[in-house]
């Protein structure tokens, strides 16, 4: 069965306007797990030690003119080194949980066979040290550093990396699986699609539409793949998907605009959701893609019932809305963030998560990413002033409270980012971090929005 759902058209209403009273107290669950998010490859530095292999984003960076000022994932925010640190940064935060991903060429670095000690004994150490801390670790699996042998045997153009992927997921388990309480499988499989395949902004840098959705179906299937891994590894963990999830709205009321996002949100947002919550793929989407497309012809017996393996719980990443014209083409109505493709729309988050529930029934919920981008600075006194995220958090964790409020299962809710880090194709220049890093020395700063946050922690409250 296919989810009904679908895009709503927005309600222009402000409806964030109790949450900014200074007057409202907006309450968490007792046990809301207040978290924040990185991944491997963007703050750990260390790219040629302990045996780690090449990924595609070593390659990609490294290819002059890909990201910004050339910047590569070799130091990041060396977290490799300073993790301790790090996981005292995250205890000063008063955390609850933290999200981080595993670097699948640190744990295979060609991909396959035996796994690299060294590489599982930090994220051992990482873990272990999480718990030291009272924090709770949710470890993503594949956060897009494919090890480039992988890629050079295709990539996620073929089937077999899906099977590559479930042995690695099954060497992690069985390593570490004792004392992760929360896995997700892939992070963003559709910014891999549009990124890697479509604009070839993000590695492996391809423009090849008719690839890009053969290789969302591998995405997929290498997700229900490892979630039967640790169903037969035996893992106590809880699984699921993490996926970004744009809410689509027309742009105008007229049923040509209406039509264009239904379509358009098939590609979004169902294409990832039905396969995994219900087993099929919308027949729009296949329809529009055709019996032809590589996708379509890659599809075999058997791999819905995989990709639907039943899971746990359910990932969300929300940060921007998309409005849809009559010609299938998008629209800005709110205003921008440093990231061009951002629309700052708190209402948004709402919106996605209730929609998730109604249309695909209560399934636990996390917010495993939200954030922005702002100009942050060191001033001379040492604070940095990060108004304007603090702006903007308070207002999502509003909508997101709203959500709860009317019945969503929201049990985390992950600040995209703990540090600033590497921002992929823009490198080095976007500040994402509720923390600042000071790279020429690596220091670590506190910006006004993780003071704010360790007090909404600490009240569990807004
Ligand atoms: C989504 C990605 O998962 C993360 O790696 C990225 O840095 C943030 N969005 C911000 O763009």
């Amino acid at each position: 069965v296919a989810a009904s759902g679908g895009c709503q058209p927005g309600d222009p209403t402000d409806r964030t306007a109790t949450a900014t009273d200074p007057a409202a107290r907006l309450s968490f669950p007792p046990s809301f797990g207040w978290g924040a998010a990185t991944s491997a490859y963007q703050i750990e530095g260390a790219a040629k030690e302990d045996g780690r292999g090449e990924s595609v984003w070593d390659t990609f960076s490294r290819t002059p003119g890909r990201t910004r000022n050339g910047d590569t994932g070799d130091v990041a925010a060396d977290h490799y080194h300073r993790y301790d640190e790090d996981l005292d940064l995250m205890r000063d935060l008063g955390l609850r949980s933290y999200r981080f991903s595993i670097s699948w060429p640190r744990i295979q670095p060609d991909g396959t066979g035996a796994a690299n000690q060294r590489g599982l004994d930090f994220y051992r150490r990482l873990i272990d040290g999480l718990h030291e801390r009272g924090i709770a670790p949710m470890a993503t699996l594949f956060h897009w550093d494919l090890p480039q042998a992988l890629q050079d045997a295709g990539g996620w153009e073929s089937r077999d990396v899906a099977h590559r992927f479930a042995d690695y997921a099954a060497t992690v388990f069985a390593a570490l699986g004792d004392r992760v309480p929360v896995w997700l499988t892939i992070n963003e499989p559709k910014t891999v699609v549009q990124n890697g395949y479509l604009s070839g902004h993000h590695a492996p840098g391809r423009q090849d539409p008719d690839a890009a959705y053969l290789v969302a179906h591998h995405l997929q299937l290498a997700h229900g793949l490892a979630v039967r891994a640790l169903r037969a590894n035996g893992g106590t963990g809880r699984i699921g998907p993490a996926f970004n999830l744009h809410p689509c709205y027309p742009a105008d009321d007229s049923p040509a605009a209406a039509e264009a996002t239904r379509l358009y949100d098939g590609y979004e947002n169902r294409l990832y959701l039905d396969s995994a919550l219900t087993g099929s793929y919308p027949e729009d989407v296949l329809a529009d893609l055709g019996p032809d497309s590589r996708m379509v012809r890659g599809i075999r017996d058997g791999d819905l019932q995989i990709i639907s393996s039943p899971i746990d719980l359910l990932a969300v990443q929300y940060y921007t809305p998309i409005y849809v014209t009559a010609a299938g083409g998008t629209e800005r109505r709110w205003p921008t963030s440093e990231a061009e493709w951002q629309q700052i729309y708190p209402d948004g988050m709402y919106d996605i998560l209730t929609r998730v529930t109604r249309d695909y029934g209560p399934i636990p919920l996390t917010v495993t990413e939200n954030g922005l981008p702002t100009p942050d600075m060191l001033a001379d006194d040492g604070t940095v002033d990060d108004t304007g995220r603090v702006t903007f958090l308070r207002d999502h964790l509003a909508a997101a409270h709203r959500a709860i409020t009317d019945g969503v299962p929201l049990e985390s809710f992950h600040v995209w980012s703990l540090l600033d880090n590497f921002e992929w194709a823009e490198g080095y220049e976007q500040r994402w971090g509720l923390v600042y890093v000071d790279y020429p020395t690596q220091r670590r700063v506190f910006k006004r929005s993780a003071h704010w946050y360790r007090q909404v922690i600490a009240d569990n409250a807004l």
